[in-house]
């Protein structure tokens, strides 16, 4: 890439971790399927060296496939290493658990994924830390809820099913004066539309499930770290802990981010016109977008954020559940899966509004939509028919 001009993301996507030379010229790595390192002599087998991937000592502890993946991702998100996981979750729960022990207090935004909240409500708490949910759009205020042994504010921003923007620059700043470490999950943006670690986060976490893999097949995290101390730490705690990632899962990682600035322009573009679309619908209540002028976060949305992705809610008038099931089930195109991220459409109904402790929130069926890769027309078609069932029962 060019000394003098910093690529831009595509030029990103397409190029980091693409390392030919060191694999007979192909253009993407070889999958290394291995559990066992073979190593000629005592001293190569105690310092893990087998050139000319140093550090190849055991399956679970990395391959050449899962350093190129993580390259991949630490030049896209401008830090100094990344480290996979074996999903999304995997990725959240081991940060927390490397960064925090007991007597420590979490705290964690109200909106965060639901079940990244089951793990700090029942697993941290077991286990003797003090979680403390806060209210995403708090802002500054986070300072008066920080104690003399808070160890970690995790954010994730936009937030889970209701997409609050949070003023992660002010967080960041606030919390790092006072020692405490920053985590974001940012599977949402990802880091072609949003950076954390050039707002001064500790780790930036990718459910890579979700738009990095892109195509609704791999399972996959990855979290990436600012500079070498904070990596280290991040790799040690994914050692211990046994987290890894199946070697064909990282290639498919790596693979979909190739694409995945192209991908989300036209995610992001059918997703914020559908959600205009929708916002002037009679059946409609309020329709939950960051990027939509109007919403609560818009204007940090627009402050901090490159783009969107093509994930928002869209909150009904009441009707019934019988009403919203015959909707939803007649669908074509927008099929219903508990995941986003892929090239088709989703949709989930949201019968009961996800748990919140800090703060309260719209009553009325919510939908989750995720915008997939197909033609806008037919997809307001499906939801144009979808309308005429809810309406009819
Ligand atoms: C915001 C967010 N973070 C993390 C995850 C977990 O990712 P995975 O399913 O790969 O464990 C999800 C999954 O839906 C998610 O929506």
């Amino acid at each position: 890439m060019s000394k003098s001009k910093k690529p831009g993301p595509f030029t990103l996507a397409a190029h980091a971790g693409f390392d030919p030379a060191s694999h007979h010229g192909t253009v993407n790595p070889p999958v290394y399927h291995t559990s066992t390192v073979v190593f000629p002599t005592v001293e190569l087998l105690e310092r893990g060296e087998i050139k000319p991937f140093e550090g190849m000592r055991y399956g679970r502890v990395g391959t050449p496939t899962s350093k190129a993946f993580e390259d991949a991702v630490t030049a896209l998100e401008g830090g100094y290493g990344a480290v996979v996981a074996s999903s999304g979750l995997g990725a959240c729960c081991a940060a927390l658990l490397t960064w925090l022990n007991a007597g420590d207090h979490l705290l964690i935004a109200d909106s965060v994924y639901g079940p990244t909240r089951a793990f700090a409500s029942r697993v941290l708490t077991g286990f003797g830390v003090q979680v403390e949910y806060y209210d995403p759009q708090i802002g500054a205020d986070i300072k008066a809820l920080f104690r003399p042994n808070t160890r970690v504010v995790y954010l994730e921003s936009p937030g889970s099913w209701s997409f609050e923007v949070q003023d992660v620059p002010t967080i960041t700043e606030l919390a790092k004066a006072q020692g405490i470490a920053v985590m974001i999950d940012n599977s949402w943006a990802t880091p072609v539309y949003f950076k954390p670690l050039v707002h001064g986060v500790d780790l930036s976490i990718q459910a890579a499930t979700k738009y990095i893999g892109g195509h609704s097949d791999a399972m996959l995290g990855v979290t990436t770290a600012p500079d070498r101390e904070i990596y280290e730490k991040l790799k040690t705690g994914h050692v211990t802990m046994g987290q890894s990632a199946g070697a064909d899962d990282i290639y498919y990682g790596l693979r979909g981010l190739r694409t995945l600035p192209l991908r989300l322009e036209r995610h992001g573009q059918t997703g914020l016109a559908l959600a205009d679309w929708l916002a002037a619908r009679p059946e409609v209540q309020r329709v939950l977008h960051p990027a939509l002028p109007g919403d609560p976060g818009y204007a940090l949305w627009k402050r901090d954020f490159s783009g969107c992705s093509g994930l928002f809610g869209v909150l009904l008038k009441p009707y019934s559940r019988a009403a919203v099931t015959a909707m939803v089930e007649g669908m074509t195109l927008f099929k219903m899966g508990w995941s986003w991220g892929g090239f088709e459409s989703l949709i989930v109904p949201g019968f009961h509004l996800p748990t919140r402790s800090a703060r309260t929130w719209g009553e009325g069926v919510l939908l989750r939509l995720h915008a997939g890769l197909e033609d806008i027309d037919d997809l307001k078609a499906d939801l144009v028919e979808a309308f005429a069932r809810l309406a009819a029962a």
